[in-house]
Parts: C-alpha cells; sequence; structure tokens
C-alpha cells in the first residue's frame, strides 16, 4: 500500500514490525502448500498459492477445447479470463474462474498435467506474471510457486526453495490423494516425475532455486519443523530491516 508522499524507505520505517513478502518456490509434493499456508497463518499474512492459477488456465483450456501448446487459442481466451481468489467461511482461498468457483475442480491429475503444460507457453505466463503481481503490491503476503523469488518477485525479502526427494514426494502426493484419485504410488510418482522434468526444463522461468533462496530439504522434517524453519528466516529479516531502520534513523 503506498502512503502519500512518503518514500518508500520511509513506508518501511513505518511499519510495525515490517511487513515482508515472502515466496515459497519448490517441486510437486514438496509440502509446498501445507508449510506456506502454516507460515502465513502464524504470521497473520495473506496466502497466495499461483499453481491454482495455472490450474485454473489449464481448467479454462480444457473446457473451451484448447490445446495446451496453442498459443493463439490461449493468447485469446487470457484476454478475457477473470481469476481470482475469494475467502471462504474457513479462511481456505477459493479460486473463481469467470465468477464460478471452480476451486473443487483443479486437483485432478489430468488438470495437473495439463497446468504444467500450459504453464511453458509464453502468453500463459505473461497474462499470470501481471495478475500476480498486482496480488502482491500490498506486503504481508506468502506467495508459493516455481518461479516466485526468480522471476515474479526477486525483490522479495525471504525466499524459500523447498524440496524433498522423487520418493518422499510421490508418498505424501500419492496420501494426499487417498481416496480422491484411484491412481497407484507408481502412477503419482511418473506424474511427478513427468512434471518436474516440464517445470525443470521449460525455457521460461524454469523451476530453480533464486540465487538468494534458503533451500530446505523437507525429506527428513516434519511439517512444523519446515515452518519453524522458515520463521527463522523471518525474524532474522525483521531484525536486520529493524536494525537498518535504526541507523538511518539516527543519522
Ligand atoms: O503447484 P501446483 O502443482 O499446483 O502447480 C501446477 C503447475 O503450475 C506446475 O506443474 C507448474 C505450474 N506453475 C508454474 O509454472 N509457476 C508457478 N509459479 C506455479 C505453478
Amino acid at each position: 500500500m503506498k502512503t502519500k508522499g512518503l518514500t518508500q524507505d520511509q513506508q518501511l520505517k513505518n511499519k510495525q514490525p515490517a511487513g515482508l513478502v515472502i515466496t515459497i518456490d519448490g517441486p510437486a509434493g514438496a509440502g509446498k502448500t501445507t508449510v506456506s499456508r502454516a507460515v502465513a497463518q502464524r504470521l497473520g499474512y495473506r496466502y497466495v498459492d499461483t499453481g491454482a492459477l495455472y490450474r485454473g488456465v489449464a481448467l479454462a483450456a480444457m473446457s473451451n477445447g484448447i490445446a495446451g501448446d496453442d498459443d493463439d487459442g490461449l493468447d485469446r481466451m487470457c484476454t478475457d479470463l477473470e481469476l481470482t481468489f475469494s475467502k471462504r467461511e474457513n479462511g481456505n482461498p477459493r479460486l473463481i474462474l469467470n465468477g464460478s468457483d471452480v476451486t473443487g475442480l483443479i486437483r485432478t491429475p489430468e488438470i495437473s498435467m495439463l497446468a504444467s503444460d500450459v504453464s511453458a507457453r509464453p502468453v500463459v505466463r505473461r497474462f499470470l506474471l501481471e495478475l500476480q503481481r498486482k496480488m502482491g503490491r500490498e506486503q504481508c503476503v506468502v506467495f508459493e510457486g516455481r518461479d516466485m523469488g526468480t522471476v515474479v518477485f526477486p525483490e522479495a525479502d525471504v525466499k524459500i526453495f523447498l524440496s524433498a526427494s522423487h520418493k518422499a514426494r510421490a508418498l505424501r502426493r500419492f496420501n494426499e490423494m487417498a481416496g480422491a484419485s484411484d491412481q497407484s504410488l507408481d502412477q503419482v510418482a511418473d506424474e511427478i516425475r513427468r512434471r518436474d522434468e516440464n517445470d525443470s526444463g521449460r525455457e521460461l522461468a524454469p523451476l530453480k532455486p533464486a540465487i538468494d533462496a534458503v533451500i530446505i530439504d523437507s525429506t527428513a522434517l516434519s511439517i512444523d519443523d519446515v515452518v519453524d524453519k522458515i520463521l527463522e528466516q523471518v525474524n532474522k529479516m525483521r531484525t536486520f530491516i529493524d536494525k537498518k531502520n535504526e541507523t538511518e534513523k539516527a543519522k
């Protein structure tokens, strides 16, 4: 939020404690969603699941019969696409696509693969880049995704890259989906491997840690351990900002 007449540094000084932009990137199944939600809740921050936006684009493409590599079709579709988040009573964000709540439709294996496919297309990334940056204009947000710390918010205050072994990620995803899908563990493991290849191998904004990201391997860690590690980084950054502000006040 901009305060009239104040420089960015002065605005930062007026915040108590400092409002931060936090990015949490990493491959499928690394535990980003659970951890990002918990971090946002502990800090009283907003949580934005950017993967849901790519899934929303994939769902719109599927509904309109547009192939994942049809750049012209995707471009035309994005021109009229309205994607927003709204809150329900329980506080969980809902994805609204052209006025309809599509939250329950975007977690299927087909949409996962199509989301990964459309996310490699420049027209789609351009469209969502703008949308995500608008969502980050006010601070106090936790962004979860693949390129949040590298491309969308390179100036973010705290950048985390959350990874885990392929086996651990497949098992977690399999357990999460139990009951909601008839995929076997091998099928889930295969889908994750293909998405890893897609998401890391694409030319535009590939999945990789930002050079200033803190890398956390969650293979042998509990959710609480990971959340604590991230909050440690947040506190370090707050101390750094507070010290910087004090030094500048004293000048
Ligand atoms: O996080 P997820 O599994 O819901 O994401 C679905 C796909 O969207 C993922 O395979 C890659 C893409 N994605 C992306 O390219 N950039 C992001 N910031 C978030 C997701």
